[in-house]
């Protein structure tokens, strides 16, 4: 594993994360009825978490002596709450092991303090998964 190639590995996670964020505010604005109300605040307050995450890989790329993207990863846009959350789920769950995969990396690398980041932003993921799942049985 490359330096540059680690990057570039980052440098998808933003895009992903830069993503997210944006869905997730779609989807808080599609979110209607009485379990729009709880999803709104779901969403609401994952979105500073993906923010959390994508500001964090921006800093590190630059670090590295990467360029940070700026273009987040185009998305879905089902228009039925279940299919919505599905979606969310199924990139969740992608997310976590994108960021196992590039934590296993930085050990390889000898980045210590980022191999610990990358394994707590995957159980970030992971938790936003259980409270999708969540939501989902009661549909
Ligand atoms: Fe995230
Ligand atoms: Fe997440």
């Amino acid at each position: 594993m490359s330096k540059e190639n680690f990057i570039k590995g980052l440098n998808e996670d933003l895009a992903a994360e830069l993503g997210t964020v944006i869905r997730y505010n779609y989807q808080a604005g599609k979110s209607f009825g009485l379990l729009g109300i709880e999803l709104r605040e779901m969403f609401t307050s994952e979105i500073t978490d993906e923010l959390g995450h994508a500001r964090f890989l921006t800093d590190v790329i630059i670090d590295l002596g990467g360029e940070p993207v700026t273009v987040p990863k185009a998305f879905d846009k089902p228009d039925k709450l279940k299919d919505m959350l599905e979606l969310d789920l199924k990139m969740e769950e992608g997310d976590v092991k994108n960021y196992l995969k590039h934590s296993k990396e930085a050990e390889d690398l000898g980045f210590v303090e980022l191999k610990m980041k990358l394994e707590e932003m995957a159980a970030d993921e992971a938790g936003h998964a259980r409270e999708l799942r969540r939501l989902i049985k009661g549909l």
